[in-house]
């Protein structure tokens, strides 16, 4: 089937971290319409296993793929490090996929870094897929990850510039591994929100790299590429959970000002 270039950029996460992509395309690329997926019902996705990971990432993927997208972005770390593969396989040649950690990898690949910290869940982290990917551009490399698994139920719950959130930061940050390293991946989408008070913890000495922009570029470039990179107008963006919390209404309106279209739905049974 031809794909026309107004047609929308599917986009799924876990819940409201993905918003942090979303947001960054829509900065970018304001032509563009998106279709998101919260899957707020499996949240956290960091500390279940790839199986399920994978289940859940090909039923989104399928919802998306009827609501016609022209591409979709897997803007979870987690899924992105444990089903990406098993998805390009399932879905090969019905529709182009994009991850969130190749363009970072790819990105730190053109700088000189070579002590590099990566923060994510334990999905992502155990998963050694930043490391398998950066060393594979630099065998040099000396990667340093860890899992802090306690930032995402704390910016879901709205724990965010606060003493709560600070001491959590502070106590998985002062990890020796962290000590010298030149620049941080925020290794999970839901981080950014929390960038300015990482950012702070290493008294804004380090580069704290989330993958928003990036990702953006990214997308911009695959699109033109393939001559499906929108001129025309946008349609309203279009918003799905599969439970509903009012957290992720509040983000969601924090990143995309108007009222935002928000539908839960569910095809898991
Ligand atoms: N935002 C997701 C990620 O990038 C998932 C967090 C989670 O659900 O545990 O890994």
């Amino acid at each position: 089937m031809k794909l026309l270039s107004s047609q929308p950029i599917g986009i799924f996460d876990s819940g409201v971290g993905g918003l942090t992509v979303a947001h960054a395309i829509r900065q970018l690329l304001p032509q563009e319409s998106i279709i998101y997926f919260g899957d707020t019902a499996h949240l956290p996705y960091g500390d279940k296993s790839a199986k399920s990971i994978i289940y859940y990432s090909k039923k989104i993927t399928g919802f998306l793929i009827k609501k016609k997208c022209k591409t979709i972005l897997v803007a979870c770390n987690t899924a992105s490090a444990l089903a990406f593969t098993d998805l390009v396989n399932f879905f090969d040649k019905k529709i182009q996929l994009v991850n969130v950690i190749d363009p970072v990898t790819k990105y730190i690949g053109k700088s000189n870094y070579k002590k590099i910290g990566v923060i994510g869940t334990k999905g992502t982290i155990n998963s050694g897929a930043y490391e398998k990917a950066l060393k594979k551009n630099n065998a040099e490399y000396e990667v340093l990850s860890l899992a802090t698994p306690l930032f995402v139920p704390m910016i879901e719950e709205g724990f965010i510039y606060d003493d709560i959130s600070n001491a959590i930061i502070r106590s998985y940050l002062s990890d020796k591994s962290m000590k010298n390293i030149e620049t941080l991946i925020l290794g999970c989408t839901h981080y950014p929100i929390i960038k300015n008070q990482i950012t702070k913890f290493f008294n804004f000495n380090i580069d704290v790299i989330d993958s928003g922009r990036i990702v953006a570029e990214f997308l911009k470039s695959i699109l033109t590429e393939r001559n499906l990179l929108n001129t025309g107008k946008s349609q309203k963006d279009q918003f799905y959970i599969s439970d509903f919390t009012p957290f992720f209404e509040k983000i969601a309106k924090m990143f995309f000002e108007d009222a935002i279209n928000l539908k839960k739905i569910d095809f898991w049974n």
